[in-house]
């Protein structure tokens, strides 16, 4: 019973939760040539793609050694070799019993299960999988140590302590390659200190459409920024090919992601469709490939992404021909996060169709094992192309060989390991303050308000100024980001700081107030604000309006330039946004993007130094097109009736003199987004949800402060926590739900993106019945999870949160269509209070319950 019929009552109308698909047009740096061939969806034709050239011929002695490995595996190893699992879903125990070829730990998964575990634990848990692989009973095949993957995509950023490079985005804007080898080398020497040999990174994505939550890790919306990076950086993850140290010593095997296309989709939709003519997907988006295979890039990572509805995890055309064939690319191909289980036809644990379109790992994050059952089962079926599969095998042992892992030894015991005194250390923090000071971009400095005097009363404000997880962004310690806090970032500092540190030097003084107040008389006021930590998918928005229904960032900026105090933005975002009434409301503007642990760097450009001849300018140019409205998108340089509010290049620097005029505010479009993913707040619900209460067979809507279902089996009330109603208090006297209702929507990609279902909860009295929590669709139950275990951990009348995996009430498929993602039942008398009830990033602290 419970609520389905109140699920009936209310499926009626479909609530389109769907982003505007305005089309990523494609606008190419050149012409078209008379190439455009193929007219058939999703088909290429791999001729009319550049060529390309790995630096290190195949080695003859090298592939016998292969060869020779290859005659001695038995066909468990072989399709062992070529899946990988995550460390949240593997064991070591349980790579004794299955034979993978590699593991990862995707960014919320850590030793332990703790995000912030030390360097120590790190290492400790590489030695473990390398012991239990060497204890795996291999059938008499030869012992091929698993390699470790990790997102080391702005540092090491995965460790507590180590240094956090400014994001993709930022580095684009300096400009400089040169540094971008420096920050490789760097990245890869602290990834060996825990014993890890593989990162994922660098992303290669020509970013289209700024709405796409992952638009911080392309480099820049024009290939020419990423093109003349790609070659830099991964010679400096990986060491000079040829070099003794190439992929050894101090450095580590890198992967070009995601081919292709992936910054290409239509509305910035995350794991979309790329619907770019052929000619725009080769010149545009796939065009740091050829650079990065010519640099020696060993790994390419698979897009999630689709072009011309195909997706690239089996798109033979990309994969095999294009790559392997055209490019010559001799290094493995690796799936992403369940990548394969997209394709047509396929589940996470069946899918033959990836590796013979040309994938030669899969990414199997959770599903390795049925994976691994299946795929031996189908090999030993004769269903597998075993020329496909040695081939996919040999692939990966090359690179294996090449990096030296077979004669490594214990991860322990390599150079580097255990020297937790470089993590961090003074000089790679030098250089990625460095890349801080490079990737700003001045956009306004009104009556040459910067650089600012060290030795005047500054105040720092806005909740950005004391923040490191804020100006870290995603990928940093969690998967989206979220949840850190200064004291995650040992060694790091944050901008006001940095502020402090050489204001207090120079005899001024620095105040901190996060919103602002203060009784002294200050000079001058710099406030940091911006967006909040994000990544894939969880960032996607609707519209490049900064901030829509919270203006507290503008009024703060306004109540200082309103008291003719000179105001100083520092602007925290992963895109360029629509801020006009912020531009408005300062003097000066700093596009700061996510700048990472070393956030002093912005105070060295800001103030101005003691000796003119040292002192540091502005060198940052946009290499993303900013726009004038918040629905001004894509925008990208080169195409057709361009017209940003501050174009690709731009940047002031301290010998500049323009004045920026004042901006309309006028968004000139509703901007304001629907927010879908918060139920209950404030003391009712969100809308577009409402409450039921359901008893019997029928149930009631609630609006005002207090209800009850239709035969008074369940009461609602309000009451006063914090503030005034800000809670309702939830009185079961017999079987009933407390409902949240709404049309229906797809709930399926939050579950694959690790989203939890949030609740903070009081239970006043020892309930007597059993109480669940519940998702429903509109025929029924899709899924339940029992509090018990929570009820009966709770002390009475105290506040907890709790956060259950969505993933755990059911299978992602299955919620595709869900009209309650919120159903309190209890079977029983029972009393809670509710204050917040909403979808949330998982952090680590999200889990199962018993169903
Ligand atoms: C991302 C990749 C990442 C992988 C492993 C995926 O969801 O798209 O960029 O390397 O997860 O964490
Ligand atoms: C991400 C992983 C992340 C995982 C969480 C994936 O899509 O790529 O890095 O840890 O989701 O389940």
């Amino acid at each position: 019973m419970r609520s389905k019929l109140v699920i009936g009552m209310l499926f009626a109308q479909l609530l389109c939760c769907c982003l505007s698909s305005v089309q990523g047009q494609a606008a190419s740096p050149a012409e078209p040539l008379n190439n455009e061939v193929h007219s058939v969806a999703g088909e290429i034709n791999a001729e009319i793609w550049p060529q390309a050239q790995g630096p290190i011929a195949l080695d003859p002695a090298l592939e016998k050694r292969i060869d020779g490995l290859l005659n001695q595996m038995t066909l468990r190893q072989k399709v062992g070799q070529i899946i990988q699992g995550d460390i949240g879903s593997i064991t070591p125990e349980d790579v004794k019993k299955y034979p993978l070829g590699s593991i990862l730990n995707g960014g919320n998964s850590a030793p332990g299960g703790d995000n912030r575990a030390t360097a120590e634990k790190w290492l400790a848990l590489a030695d473990e999988f390398y012991k239990a692989s060497q204890a795996c009973d291999l059938g008499g095949g030869p012992f091929i140590p698993m390699i470790w993957g990790t997102d080391a995509v702005h540092g090491h950023n995965n460790i507590v302590g180590a240094t956090f490079f400014p994001h993709n985005i930022g580095l684009g804007c300096a400009r400089n390659p040169q540094l971008l080898g420096k920050i490789g080398a760097i990245t890869a020497l602290e990834t060996r200190i825990t014993g890890l040999e593989w990162t994922f990174a660098p992303t290669v994505a020509i970013v289209r459409d700024d709405r796409w939550g992952r638009t911080y890790e392309g480099y820049s919306e024009a290939p020419e920024v990423t093109v003349s990076y790609v070659a830099e950086l991964v010679k400096g993850i990986q060491g000079e090919a040829g070099s003794d140290d190439f992929l050894k010593g101090p450095h580590v095997i890198s992967t070009a992601k995601h081919f292709c296309g992936d910054g290409g989709t239509a509305g910035g939709k995350d794991q979309g469709d790329n619907q770019m003519s052929e000619y725009d997907l080769m010149t545009l988006q796939a065009a740091p490939y050829p650079v990065a295979v010519e640099a020696g890039v060993q790994c390419v990572m698979a897009s999630f992404s689709s072009w011309q509805g195909k997706k690239l995890h089996g798109h033979k055309g990309l994969l095999t021909d294009v790559l392997k064939g055209r490019m010559n690319f001799d290094g493995f191909v690796v799936g992403d996060w369940e990548g394969h289980g997209q394709l047509p036809g396929c589940s996470n644990t069946d899918c033959l169709a990836a590796l013979h379109a040309g994938l030669d790992m899969y990414m199997a994050a959770g599903s390795w094992k049925g994976l691994f059952e299946t795929t031996l089962k189908q090999a030993e079926n004769g269903e597998v192309n075993m020329d496909r599969l040695d081939d996919a095998v040999r692939r990966i042992l090359r690179v294996k060989i090449r990096s030296g892992l077979m004669e490594a030894g214990l991860p322990s015991t390599r150079p580097l390991a255990g020297q937790y005194d470089q993590l961090g250390k003074p000089e790679h923090r030098a250089v990625a303050r460095q890349a801080v000071r490079e990737s700003l971009v001045l956009l306004k400095n009104n009556s040459g308000v910067l650089p600012l005097s060290p030795s005047s009363t500054i105040l720092v404000a806005g909740d950005g100024a004391d923040d490191i997880g804020k100006q870290s962004g995603g990928w940093s310690l969690t998967w989206q980001g979220t949840g850190n806090t200064k004291k995650d970032f040992p060694g790091g500092s944050s901008v006001y700081d940095g502020i402090q540190q050489q204001v207090e030097a120079a005899g001024g003084k620095a105040l901190l107030a996060v919103d602002g107040n203060t009784e002294e008389k200050v000079d001058v006021a710099v406030v940091v604000f911006g967006e909040d930590p994000y990544a894939e998918f969880q960032g996607d928005v609707q519209t490049l309006a900064y901030s829509p229904t919270d203006d507290t960032d503008y009024r703060l900026l306004k109540k200082f330039k309103d008291a003719g105090i000179p105001t100083v933005a520092v602007f925290i975002s992963g895109r360029p946004m629509w801020v006009n009434r912020e531009l408005n409301a300062c003097d000066a503007f700093v596009a700061a993007w996510l700048p990472g642990s070393e956030g002093v760097g912005i105070a060295d450009v800001i103030l101005k130094s003691a000796d003119d001849a040292v002192q540091n300018d502005f060198k940052g140019k946009l290499s993303y097109s900013w726009p004038k409205l918040p629905n001004q998108t894509p925008l990208n340089v080169g195409s057709r009736d361009y017209d940003p509010l501050f174009e690709y290049g731009f940047g002031l620097t301290y010998a500049d003199q323009t004045e920026l005029a004042s901006l309309s505010e006028d968004p000139e479009t509703d901007y304001v987004g629907s927010n879908v993913e918060k139920f209950f707040a404030a003391g009712k619900a969100v809308a577009p949800w409402r409450i039921y209460l359901a008893d019997g067979v029928s149930s009631a809507l609630v609006e005002g402060t207090k209800g009850s279902s239709p035969n008074k089996v369940l009461e609602l009330i309000s009451e006063d926590d914090q503030a005034q109603e800000d809670v309702k208090t939830i009185k079961f006297s017999g079987p009933s739900s407390f409902v949240i209702s709404s049309s229906a929507i797809d709930l399926s990609r939050q579950s694959t993106g690790d989203m939890a279902l949030y609740i903070r909860y009081r239970i006043n009295e020892p309930p007597e019945g059993n109480l669940s929590l519940a998702i429903d669709g509109p025929e029924g139950g899709l899924g339940r999870q029992s509090l018990a275990g929570e009820v009966a951990a709770a002390e009475m009348g105290q506040w907890k949160e709790l956060s259950v995996k969505l993933s755990c009430f059911c299978d992602a498929a299955n919620l595709k269509s869900v009209t309650s993602p919120v159903v309190i039942h209890s079977s029983g008398k029972a009393s809670i209070s509710i204050s917040d009830i909403r979808l949330m990033a998982n952090e680590g602290q999200a889990k199962c319950l018993q169903p």
